[in-house]
C-alpha cells in the first residue's frame, strides 16, 4: 500500500508512547496481505458471522469481548474469564503468543512471530468486521443434496469391516479403523436418518459417515457378514 510508510511512522510513535504493557502495533497491515495470511486460521475459524468451526467465527470480532460470540459453546473457561476486549492491542498480542495472554486458552496455535504479518491480520480482521471486505464462503457443501452414491442405505459390520450400502445399489468396503462415523447437526448437515458418506484420505482408503444426531448410529449399523 503506497500509504503505509506514513501511516506506519504515526502508529509507532503512537503505540510506543501509550502502551508500554503489552507489544507495540508495528505498523498498518495491509488488508490484501491479511487475507492470505488468514489461511493460517481457516482449518479453525471461519470470518463468516455465525459460522463456528473447531474456534468461533471471527465476523465482528473487532471491539468484540473475548470469549462471547453468540452461540459457540466451547471456550474455555479461562478465555471467558480472561475479561480482555478485541482491539490493536489484544489481538496484536494474541496473535503474538496466545497462551502467554490467556492461560489455559484452547487455541492450538503456536503464534507469529513477524509483527508484519500480525498487523496485516489486524487489518483484515478489522476491515471484516466493519463490513469493508467479504471473506470467502466457505461452506461445506450441503449435506442434504448429497447424490444417491453418498447418500447411506445401511451400514454393516463383519470382522474388521464395514460394508456401506449408498443408495445407487452400490456396496463399498472399509477396514474398520479407516472409517469414521461423525455428527453434523448444522444446517449443512445431512437431514434426519439420512447419513452422508464421504471420502476423507488422500488415498481414497478412508471416509467418514455423516450423521444428523449419534441416535442414529446403533440404529444403522447392523452385525453382519455377508
Ligand atoms: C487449531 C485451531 C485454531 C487455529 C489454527 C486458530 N485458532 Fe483462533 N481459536 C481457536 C479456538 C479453539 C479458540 C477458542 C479458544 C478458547 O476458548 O480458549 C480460538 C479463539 C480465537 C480468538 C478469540 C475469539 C473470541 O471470540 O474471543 C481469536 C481472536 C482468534 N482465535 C484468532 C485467530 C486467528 C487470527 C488465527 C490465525 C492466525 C487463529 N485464531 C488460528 C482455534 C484456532
Amino acid at each position: 500500500m503506497s500509504t503505509s510508510i506514513f501511516g506506519r511512522t504515526i502508529l509507532c510513535l503512537g503505540a510506543a508512547a501509550s502502551f508500554s504493557f503489552v507489544s507495540p502495533v508495528h505498523g498498518a497491515g495491509d488488508v490484501e496481505r491479511g487475507a492470505l495470511a488468514s489461511r493460517a486460521c481457516m482449518a479453525c475459524h471461519s470470518f463468516s458471522a455465525g459460522r463456528h468451526l473447531t474456534g468461533p467465527s471471527l465476523a465482528g470480532v473487532w471491539g468484540r469481548r473475548a470469549g462471547s460470540a453468540a452461540d459457540f459453546s466451547r471456550y474455555s473457561d479461562a478465555l471467558k474469564r480472561s475479561e480482555l476486549v478485541w482491539n490493536a492491542q489484544t489481538l496484536d498480542a494474541w496473535l503474538r503468543n496466545p497462551a502467554a495472554v490467556v492461560p489455559g486458552n484452547t487455541m492450538l496455535f503456536d503464534g507469529i512471530s513477524q509483527a508484519g504479518t500480525r498487523a496485516d491480520l489486524l487489518a483484515y480482521l478489522q476491515a471484516v468486521s466493519e463490513g469493508r471486505v467479504s471473506p470467502p464462503d466457505r461452506r461445506h457443501p450441503n449435506l442434504k443434496l448429497a447424490d444417491a452414491s453418498r447418500q447411506v442405505a445401511a451400514v454393516r459390520y463383519c470382522g474388521d469391516a464395514y460394508r456401506v450400502v449408498t443408495a445407487d445399489g452400490k456396496t463399498s468396503q472399509w477396514w474398520e479403523f479407516n472409517l469414521r462415523f461423525k455428527t453434523d447437526g448444522s444446517a449443512d448437515g445431512p437431514s434426519a436418518g439420512k447419513p452422508v458418506i464421504v471420502g476423507t484420505g488422500m488415498q481414497g482408503d478412508r471416509a467418514a459417515i455423516v450423521f444428523s444426531r449419534p441416535e442414529e448410529w446403533s440404529a444403522f449399523i447392523r452385525r453382519e457378514c455377508p
